[in-house]
């Protein structure tokens, strides 16, 4: 299920979408790192839903933009994020994920609806990324629970923790439901098409995060 374990290493499994290279000069000669997008799921069991449609979105904005992505599976952290209050506390590999999120151009954040709302889990680790990271950073919300009646996870609870963040949530959010998968992969056909309509949307934004922060040389060669 997951991808790259560490976007900045050449040699593990960084999933650069298309034909494109890691790194690409654009028609005035200005170079251009691949976009980092690293998708965090709340899930806590493995497999999972939640993990399933992140790497769904994953795959569509892969599909349309050149880029390096990391899946950030929370369940997967659990035993070493539950006991620990301070980031200072974390473990070198936990760090790492925190870091790898706040360095992202653009954020994916999936949760399952735990007792209405994200998971525990989920918001710890949020409250252990810096307060400041994550300013104007392009961020796509989506949820699954087992049913439709907390549809508006997205909106009353997730879209305030990332507007809490200074956050450029995008308008349109994705919720699933237990029976819009296969074998924890999205299929139920109206959900897929509104997913890839939600990574359309966010095209011109992530475009534009993208202009806004031109490659220094060091990212070019660690590309
Ligand atoms: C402790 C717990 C609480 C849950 N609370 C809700 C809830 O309030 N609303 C809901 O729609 N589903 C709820 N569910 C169902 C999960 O959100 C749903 O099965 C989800 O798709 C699981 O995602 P996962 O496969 O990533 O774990 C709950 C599940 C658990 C285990």
């Amino acid at each position: 299920m997951s991808l790259s374990k560490n976007l900045n290493s050449p040699d593990v499994g960084v999933m650069v979408s298309q034909a494109a290279p890691p790194w690409s000069v654009d028609m005035n000669a200005k170079m251009t790192c691949p976009l980092r997008v690293v998708a965090v799921s709340g899930g806590l069991q493995s497999p999972s839903k939640s993990a399933g449609l992140a790497q769904h979105m994953l795959e569509l904005i892969a599909n349309q933009v050149p880029c390096q992505q990391h899946l950030v599976e929370l369940g997967q952290l659990a035993p070493q994020l539950t006991g620990v209050v301070w980031r200072s506390q974390l473990p070198e590999t936990v760090e790492r994920e925190l870091a790898l999120v706040e360095q992202a151009d653009v954020l994916v954040v999936v949760t399952p609806v735990f007792r209405g709302s994200y998971t525990g889990l989920f918001k710890h680790f949020f409250d252990l990324i810096g307060q400041d990271a994550l300013i104007d950073k392009p961020v796509l919300l989506a949820a699954n629970g087992g049913s439709e009646r907390h549809a508006l996870v997205i909106d009353h609870q997730l879209r305030p923790l990332f507007s809490f963040f200074q956050s450029r949530t995008l308008p349109l959010g994705i919720y699933a439901t237990d029976k819009d998968f296969v074998d924890y992969r999205l299929r139920d056909e109206a959900l897929i098409e509104r997913a890839l309509l939600a990574v359309q949307r966010a095209l011109p934004l992530i475009e534009l995060t993208r202009n806004a922060s031109p490659c220094t040389a060091e990212q070019v060669l660690a590309a």
